[in-house]
């Protein structure tokens, strides 16, 4: 591990740059096109705008709709569980606006890294970039836990049974999830094998979790009984404690808190958000893709759209099917179908939930591994993790890092809180790329821009409050959790990625 090289005089200039303007140096697109042609730092561009489609729906359809549809319907929204999915949907959809231009301007590997790297300067896209690693890193875990859950309720049903000891911490009682952190190490080497073979895998596994979900809605419509609608909004429920931590923050705007009515619904989107998460993942393999400018703009906006239309149509069907007080919150999809008598079409389910979730997880450790080894390559994380493995033609190292922290994650941690975590971590990112859109414009309007925001600053400003707005509505515990760890990313900002920066070797120069 090299130590920071002892200078004084850094703190306060930097290659005869003041560090306020150093905090805020910006990587030029140029440059950072440049960097990704550097042949021990390129990553194979295979990549189609179909294959940037497939994956986005490959890791945007998971346990949020397998898993939260139910939770959320039964504990804060009712069957307006479908106008909260409506909700998080208009959110996603600006902020895929925004991703969408930014994504098409810069087209090199990061995401909202390397977006905002080029646009709001290096301190803000540390920021996003330690933001998004926790986004991806955890929201891998989270759905590896899920996707545990599914293949036990399997083997349950097959008469195999697993110890608890190894089943993951339930009911208080300790456990090592050990399906869980087995399938992210499995993963993790597919993709070190290389992108195409992941492509091709994914592709296989979207085809069979988009049947299982059309299968819901098709099937699961022939058994809708319509006095389930009724409370469509449920009448609001007080919470007990009005000062509560696991109160939705916007309690401090003098919003009192609790579950149901109108305000339910938007507490419900700020959780069922956590279904959209990975649509931005499609900007993070921008690198990879042969026509970026063209592709990347065109998979975001495609898999978004398709997936809204099926969630609102599986919420209204299962909440449909059964009162949303007896819907299960472990196998809602599944045991929706049961509730009706028909458990042969719960089984499918089961199996297509297990297998669809594969994609999801495998995908949010594709992108935490590209972000890592974005910033990596920019020398803001060590160098080490930035080099490409010479026949597969991947960040192996930082892949396999990643791989085995993700694991331990999933195998010791439980989902709920995680997924809130998730999801504050991602709004916020949304904030910075919306603002970064803006100064973009401003900064560079030169730049060449395949696809361009409608209604610049209107859109990315609506945007950012929107995304504000589902933050405010998650628990004041989440953001304190959310705030240690950008507090833990500020310090190893300053210890290592501030001296050790591309950018600052080049200002040296
Ligand atoms: N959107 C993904 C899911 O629902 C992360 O699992």
């Amino acid at each position: 591990m090299g130590l920071p090289r002892s200078n004084h005089g850094e703190d306060y200039k930097r290659g005869g740059i003041p560090v306020s303007s150093s905090l805020f140096r910006t990587k030029s697109v140029e440059q950072s096109i440049r960097d990704t042609e550097e042949p021990e730092h390129a990553l194979k561009k295979s990549l189609s705008s179909l294959d940037l489609t497939v994956f986005g729906i490959g890791v945007v359809i998971g346990t949020g709709i397998f898993v939260l549809t139910g939770l959320i319907a039964k504990q804060t929204a009712g069957p307006s569980v479908a106008l909260a999915f409506v909700v998080a949907g208009v959110v996603c959809a600006l902020a895929a606006l925004c991703y969408a231009e930014f994504a098409s301007t810069v087209p090199v590997a990061g995401s909202a890294y390397t977006f905002s790297y080029a646009s709001l300067g290096e301190l803000p896209a540390w920021i996003i970039g330690w933001d998004l690693i926790l986004e991806l890193a955890l929201g891998c875990a989270v759905v590896a836990v899920g996707w545990s859950g599914y293949v036990r309720s399997l083997m349950d049903t097959a008469g195999i049974g697993m110890p608890q000891a190894l089943s993951g911490t339930q009911n208080g009682k300790f456990g090592f999830d050990l399906l869980a952190a087995v399938l992210v190490l499995v993963l993790t080497g597919i993709l070190v094998l290389g992108m195409k073979l992941s492509s091709r895998v994914t592709t296989v596994i979207v085809a069979v979790k988009v049947t299982v979900v059309l299968l819901v809605i098709i099937v699961g419509a022939f058994y809708i009984t319509g006095s389930n609608y009724h409370p469509f909004i449920p009448h609001k429920v007080q919470g007990s404690g009005s000062s509560s931590l696991s109160a939705p923050l916007v309690q401090l705007f003098g919003f009192t808190p609790g579950s149901f009515g109108v305000m339910g619904i938007f507490t419900a989107a700020a959780v069922v958000f956590f279904a959209f998460i990975g649509f931005d993942i499609v900007a993070t393999a921008a690198e990879e893709t042969r026509n970026p400018q063209r592709d990347v703009p065109r998979g975001i906006l495609g898999s978004l759209a398709i997936c809204t239309v099926l969630y609102v149509a599986v919420s209204i069907v299962v909440t449909g099917m059964q009162k949303y007080t007896q819907l299960s919150t472990d196998a809602p999809l599944a045991d929706a179908f049961k509730s009706v008598g028909h458990p042969f079409w719960a089984g499918v389910i089961s199996f297509g939930a297990a297998v669809g979730l594969t994609s999801v997880c495998m995908i949010l450790l594709l992108g935490q591994s590209r972000v890592f080894f974005a910033m990596s390559r920019d020398g803001l994380l060590p160098k080490v993790f930035s080099r490409v493995h010479p026949k597969f033609g991947t960040p192996y190292r930082s892949t396999i890092l990643l791989g085995l922290i993700v694991a331990l994650v999933a195998g010791f941690t439980s989902i709920s809180e995680l997924a809130e975590l998730v999801n504050i971590g991602t709004l916020f990112a949304f904030i910075l790329v919306a603002v970064g859109v803006i100064i973009l414009r401003r900064k560079r309007p030169d730049l060449p821009r395949a696809f361009r925001t409608p209604l610049v600053p209107l859109v990315p400003v609506v945007s950012a409050l929107a995304s504000f707005w589902l933050m405010l509505n998650l628990p004041a515990e989440t953001w304190i959790r959310f705030g240690i760890w950008m507090v833990i990313g500020g310090v190893v900002y300053v210890w290592y990625g501030r001296k050790h920066s591309r950018m600052a070797e080049r200002a040296e120069q």
